[in-house]
């Protein structure tokens, strides 16, 4: 989490650097700041969003050609001003921003007391950057010298920029664990905390690679490691354009988002599935297919949402492909010292490709000797390159908070994955296989005829915008779809929502439904679709609020329900593509009628880039 921006060149850098910390807003928002050089290093620092630092820097002088900003997503030290990045080195002659967390800021923290330091923040960067400059002092060495020093010493996760106030053309970056994309311009040079700041300008860029240091100095880059072993920087042109992260229109990137659905889905088959010559290939699997093939077993390993498309999956090939999966949180399967045998192959999901704990999760693995497969959203991001092989999800820049289109885009991939591995292992039979590709073609049309409900869900939102709880509840493939709705509906909207199986409802959810509490059913036309009508009887005799997601037609469940959504029908397997869009929506709606910032709520963040 955090983001941050930097810009040496021949523009204002406070133009660049505001711009790009609102298009970073997504990785944290509680406290903002920036670094200008010109009659000293000034720091600006606010609490709150990018606007109120604008309005915090007015009048000041801005004029400077090399700058760094950050917004914070707070891990040590509460959300305020002092606590907000840039930080200064005890001499004010440096600044760093810092997205991560210095584990061993503590021990340092106390050997800098010991030598009289005082700080102003709570923060472990501010202890970094002291520790920078104590370094230099002590060894009376260059700046990079100094900083490569540091991080040999400290423990943890870092993406820093640092600035000095004796060197008005020094950038100095670095990054382990978080990530860090260089800009390369005519003359003029960015660092951001992904590329989103910078494709305006130039879409050359070089991702800097764990426990490497860059170092931009009078127009010219030069890339080490912190062994100080020189390396050649790697340009790569990066393809992203600039109306993809703006909003196009929309009021908010979620429902934009949203409303992307059957281009993302469309976008993620495209080249790689055609159902008329039955032709399916993943370019990114080749090398390692055989060992998924092979596989004794998949873990699957993923955090929030990307967990939730874990769960589909899990499903979907143990379906088709008779392989053991298990579904593992990141953050716990890293802490466990979990058994990875020889067979076992691990799936890491993640749209941002950044999350820690999956990362994590993804080392540990490795570790033990697994073949690691990743789905991911952000190319270049560090599980993408943290991974054997994988396929990327292709649903472009997701910046609402809440996960949308990568969901569904993540589906569409796990699908396709899951239908090659069976083919080649040869458990689907040949017409199985043909009549899901063929459904999977009609998906973007389908996910398009349930957004054309918009507005008749927008009015079952007006009748629940105040309600306190919600329960979700499905059944096989639709039971990761009450999870991923009640989750949408919590992040955004703060109404406290639970997902359960629907038959697992009456061991305990059954006692909190009273005639106030909604229950939203994903009922669609499936194998358990009787089971399910008679969950919707259990709720309706405690007098709940039904609200129904059914396959068109359906006229047993309208009857049951006080409101009805109508899906096109489609494969049971490929189901939640379809069934969650309507809980997204309904979550959207219900969240802007209540006020909340559904792009950006609260305490929460895009992007995890701390355990
Ligand atoms: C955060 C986001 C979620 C996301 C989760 C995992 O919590 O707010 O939307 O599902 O991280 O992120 P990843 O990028 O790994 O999919």
């Amino acid at each position: 989490m955090c983001g941050i921006v930097a810009y040496v060149g021949h523009r204002q850098a406070h133009e660049v650097i505001i711009k790009g910390l609102k298009r970073l807003e997504y990785r944290g928002y509680d406290s903002t700041g920036i670094a200008l050089l010109n009659d000293g290093l000034n720091v600006y620092k606010k609490k709150g969003k990018v606007t109120e630092l604008e309005g915090f820097i007015k009048g000041q002088n801005l004029n400077s050609h090399i700058g760094m900003g950050h917004t914070r997503w707070a891990t040590h030290g509460e959300p305020n001003d002092e606590n907000a990045h840039p930080h200064y080195s005890a001499t004010k002659n440096l600044a760093i921003i810092h997205n991560g967390i210095i584990e061993n800021y503590a021990a340092l923290k106390q050997d800098l007391l010991r030598k009289g330091h005082t700080f102003l923040s709570e923060t472990d960067t501010e202890v970094f950057i002291h520790f920078i400059e104590d370094i230099q002092q002590n060894e009376n060495c260059t700046l990079d010298e100094a900083v490569r020093l540091a991080l040999t010493k400290v423990v943890g996760a870092y993406a820093i920029v640092v600035m000095s106030v004796h060197q008005p053309n020094l950038l100095i970056a670095a990054r382990k664990g978080s990530p860090l994309v260089l800009g390369v311009g005519r003359g003029e040079f960015f660092m951001a905390s992904d590329a989103t700041p910078i494709i305006e300008y130039t879409n050359e860029v070089v991702y800097l690679n764990d426990q490497e240091i860059a170092i931009i100095d009078n127009g010219k880059l030069t890339i080490k490691d912190t062994s100080n072993l020189p390396l050649t920087p790697y340009v790569q042109t990066v393809d992203l354009e600039l109306e993809a992260i703006e909003k196009g229109g929309y009021e908010h990137f979620m429902l934009k988002e949203i409303f992307e659905q059957p281009r993302s889905i469309k976008d993620c088959m495209r080249g790689r599935l055609d159902s008329a010559s039955g032709r399916l290939i993943l370019g990114g699997l080749r090398e390692y297919l055989n060992k998924l093939i092979q596989a004794d077993r998949i873990i699957i390993v993923a955090c929030g949402t990307s967990w939730h498309a874990g769960l589909v999956a899990e499903y979907f090939f143990e379906e088709f492909c008779r392989i053991p999966v298990e579904v593992e949180y990141a953050s716990e399967f890293r802490y466990r010292n979990p058994i990875v045998r020889e067979g076992d192959v691990v799936i890491a999901i993640s749209q941002s490709g950044e999350t820690a704990d999956t990362l994590a999760a993804i080392e540990l693995a490795k570790s033990k000797g697994a073949i690691i497969f990743g789905v991911c959203n952000v190319v270049g991001s560090s599980i993408a390159r943290a991974t054997h092989a994988g396929a990327y999800t292709h649903a472009g820049p997701e910046i609402g908070v809440a996960s949308t289109k990568a969901f569904t885009a993540q589906l569409t991939v796990l699908n396709m994955i899951a239908l090659i591995v069976a083919q080649k292992k040869g458990t689907i039979t040949e017409q199985k296989f043909n009549e899901l590709l063929v459904e999977m073609e009609t998906l973007p049309a389908k996910v398009e005829k349930v957004l054309n409900l918009n507005n008749q869900i927008k009015k079952i939102a007006e009748e629940f915008k105040d309600s306190r709880n919600f329960l979700y509840l499905g059944r096989g493939y639709n039971f990761p779809v009450a999870l991923e709705g009640a989750l949408k509906l919590k992040e955004i909207s703060y109404i406290h929502a639970e997902g359960y199986p629907a038959a697992e409802m009456k061991h305990g959810p059954i006692a909190l439904i009273d005639a106030e509490m909604p229950v939203a059913f994903i009922a669609t036309k499936d194998s358990s679709y009787e089971k399910v009508v008679s969950n919707i009887q259990e709720v309706k005799a405690r007098k709940g609020r039904v609200i129904s997601i059914v396959t068109e037609g359906d006229i047993l469940i309208p009857k049951m329900s006080e409101f009805v959504i109508e899906v096109p029908p489609v494969a049971e397997a490929l189901m939640p593509l379809i069934s969650v869009v309507p809980l997204q929506l309904l979550s959207y709606h219900i969240a802007v009628m209540r006020g909340c910032n559904v792009d950006q709520p609260r305490n929460l963040a895009k992007s995890v880039t701390v355990e």
